[in-house]
């Protein structure tokens, strides 16, 4: 019988065999001896595995992330780092499984906890980024997520940070990844190291999707001047955030004094900004954009705008669009409410609030986008109910393209508001009473705005 050899076999079937049944830890250990199919598998190994990779906050997943670095071929196929924010330190009220530890699953978890904790409060997190940074020529995004995306079909299906996994595995529960605070070092630390590097990238991504999760305002305080920052700053094309700003920390916000408003003055070449908020946070909401629509010379190159995730009134809606509306070509709108406000500018025919039809059509005439996407729109009521704005046919996100002036009719044209069957006392209204509940359900995994699903698709 002839021995067995994979060479034979289709070089798409071969990647496919090995990528479902390898799982990433084994990757680094895969040794082919077989010359022809070494050569043969790189090119497509390293596309398929080495273009997007996350990393954790430990020793080791960091110390991989240089390790691809240096590697002659692999640091210039990896384009775009992402850092998960798997952390130890909320276990004692946060992880559920933490309580029902092994003694051998403490001495795992607690080993890891002292190494993350080493490592970031030494500032080693910071040199091996820079590193890692300085040695990747193609780099040209950086995520920071609290989650793995879905869409591949190792590492149980999921995109997930280097290591984690095998943490998981152990301690036989998933590590906590939501803390703001953390989160926002980690913002912090991507721009410093970013500056350390002398590192100019376009794009910053910031996602995440934790319950009350986002970056807090002190994530953007940065020194100033600060040439190394600035270059980095001025090179930033695209700016994705999740923000959570509360007024707790550093008493009430003020347009002032925001940390975020400093920084985007400080960023003139950016074109995509995306500002997801937190939809029971309305005051900070308003000072942020406020601080946008106050701040001379901000923003002269914006291009699109995704704004998502908040409550704000029609007024704010519109001073937004016409500030930025000599450069603004492409809008984003998603889960976005908008206040009662009572004028009767907002009200139909029938005298109801309905203010999206004519927000829209302000738009319309006095913006020259070419895109808008919609979903999940909302508006609140004189008695500060929500009430939902849809689309006739029955989708739940909508993206319109071409002269404005042709889609804006049909998409108004499209919009229908579930007015309240019996208004006040009734507390469970359903629109048609089917589709309510899935579409305000908060499924973050389909949540358009992200984007990344087809690039996570790597199969
Ligand atoms: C990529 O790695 C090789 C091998 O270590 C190194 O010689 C090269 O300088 C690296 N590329 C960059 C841009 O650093
Ligand atoms: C911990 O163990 C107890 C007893 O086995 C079990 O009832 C409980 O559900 C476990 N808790 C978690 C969070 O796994
Ligand atoms: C607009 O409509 C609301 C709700 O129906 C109503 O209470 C309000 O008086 C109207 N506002 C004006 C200025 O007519
Ligand atoms: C709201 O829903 C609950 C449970 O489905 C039901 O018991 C209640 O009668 C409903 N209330 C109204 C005002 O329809």
């Amino acid at each position: 019988m002839a021995t067995a050899s994979l060479t034979g076999l289709p070089l798409e079937l071969l990647v496919h065999l090995i990528a479902v049944y390898l799982p990433t830890e084994d990757l680094g250990a895969l040794r082919l001896t077989d010359k022809y199919l070494e050569k043969a598998l790189f090119d497509t190994f390293a596309r398929e595995f080495f273009t997007k990779r996350q990393f954790m906050l430990s020793t080791s997943s960091l110390q991989t992330l240089v390790d691809i670095s240096r590697h002659g071929a692999l640091n210039k196929t990896l384009k775009h780092v992402i850092i998960g924010m798997e952390s130890f330190q909320s276990f004692q009220d946060a992880d559920p499984g933490f309580w029902n530890l092994s003694d051998a699953q403490r001495r795992v978890f607690f080993a890891g906890f002292a190494d993350q904790f080493s490592l970031m409060s030494s500032g080693h997190d910071r040199t091996l980024l820079v590193e890692a940074f300085r040695n990747l020529p193609n780099l040209d995004t950086i995520g920071i997520r609290d989650y793995s995306a879905n869409g591949r079909v190792r590492d149980g299906g999921r995109w997930s940070s280097y290591g984690a996994p095998t943490i998981s595995r152990q301690l036989g529960y998933d590590l906590q990844i939501y803390s703001n605070e953390f989160a926002s070092c980690v913002f912090q630390l991507v721009m410093q190291a970013l500056a350390d590097a002398n590192r100019v990238i376009p794009s910053i991504e910031t996602i995440l999707r934790g319950q009350l999760a986002g970056l807090t305002d002190l994530a953007f305080y940065l020194r100033s001047p600060d040439r190394k920052i600035d270059a980095v700053l001025s090179g930033l094309e695209q700016l994705l955030l999740t923000l959570h700003f509360t007024n707790s920390l550093r008493g009430t916000l003020n347009v002032d004094l925001l940390f975020l408003g400093s920084f985007l003055l400080r960023t003139p070449s950016l074109k995509h900004l995306r500002l997801n908020f937190q939809k029971p946070h309305t005051s900070t909401t308003y000072t942020v954009l406020q601080h946008l629509v106050t701040t001379p010379n901000l923003l002269p190159s914006l291009q699109r705008l995704d704004l998502g995730m908040m409550s704000t009134s029609p007024d704010t809606l519109l001073q937004i669009m016409s500030k930025f509306s000599v450069t603004l070509q492409h809008v984003s709108l998603w889960k976005t409410e908008l206040r009662y406000d009572n004028s009767v500018l907002w009200n139909d025919s029938e005298d109801r609030y309905n203010p999206w039809p004519r927000v829209l059509r302000v738009i319309s005439t006095t913006s020259h986008l070419s895109r808008m996407t919609l979903g999940c729109l909302g508006q609140l009521s004189e008695h500060e109910e929500p009430i939902h704005v849809k689309f006739k046919d029955g989708k739940i996100s909508h993206e319109y393209s071409g002269d404005v002036k042709d889609w804006m009719p049909q998409l108004i044209n499209q919009l229908v508001v579930s007015w309240p069957q019996r208004p006040a006392e009734d507390s469970n209204y359903t629109s048609d009473g089917e589709s309510a509940d899935g579409e305000d359900g908060f499924i973050d995994d389909d949540e358009p705005m992200d984007e990344d699903a087809s690039e996570d698709d790597a199969d």
